[in-house]
């Protein structure tokens, strides 16, 4: 794919060609290890004719409280080891009754406690809202990082329903989604109310129209 020559010329090279070999607006590397993740945003890129690649490599994850502040690190550092364009996303499950916990240490709580540890902290917890909060950084060899939110309220579910998707989906009911929780929804359907799809849907709109 690379012309030959490209090794002496390092860096710079790739500066110059990333733009046009993936031109903006029109293809971007995910930077995942979450094939669940990359399914969803591959989707929903697709519905502006932006082609989605999956980047498997492994981004530094600080940690923090910020969602924002995370994402961007880990774009900055991919961007270094890949010299493309890229975006990485960082999400979180906020719980009202909990103040919002696990929000940004929710990778760990869930890999810990699972859904099962968050079912029993919320047994006979009568008001179960929560909401999902999705932050995509988008970064180039040329740009500093440039984030997109994206949000979407529901409930805790009372147990655990629902084989698909992954991490929280089958405790979580979005709104609106007549009280499915996203495990049992296609990835079509979460797409219609997920906080990834919604940050996502902004991202694509200005990617599509900056020049
Ligand atoms: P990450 O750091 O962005 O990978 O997300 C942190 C954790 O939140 C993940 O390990 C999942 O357990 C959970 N999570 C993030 N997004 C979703 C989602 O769309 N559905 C269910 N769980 C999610």
């Amino acid at each position: 794919m690379f012309p030959r020559g490209r090794e002496q010329k390092g860096d710079e090279w790739y500066k110059l060609t990333s733009k046009r070999l993936f031109p903006r607006g029109r293809v971007v590397f995910f930077v995942t290890s979450n094939v669940h993740k990359f399914n969803e945003a591959r989707r929903v890129l697709a519905e502006y004719k932006v082609a989605t690649a999956l980047l498997n490599i492994k981004a530094l994850e600080i940690q923090d409280n910020n969602l924002e502040s995370i994402a961007k690190a880990s774009a900055i550092n991919a961007v270094e080891k890949c010299s493309l364009p890229i975006i990485v996303e960082d999400a979180g499950l906020f719980i009202e009754v909990l103040s919002s916990f696990p929000g940004p240490y929710s990778s760990y709580v869930h890999q810990t406690i699972g859904n099962r540890g968050i079912l029993r902290l919320m047994e006979k917890v009568e008001k179960r809202d929560a909401y999902f909060h999705s932050v995509v950084a988008f970064c180039s060899p040329e740009e500093p990082p440039k984030c997109f939110h994206g949000k979407v309220k529901g409930k805790i579910s009372h147990e655990e329903r629902g084989s698909l998707g992954f991490g929280f989906d089958p405790i979580f009911e979005p709104l609106g989604g007549r009280g499915k929780t996203f495990a049992e929804m296609t990835i079509t359907q979460k797409n219609r109310y997920s906080h990834r799809a919604r940050a996502l849907r902004r991202f694509a709109r200005w990617y599509t129209s900056s020049p």
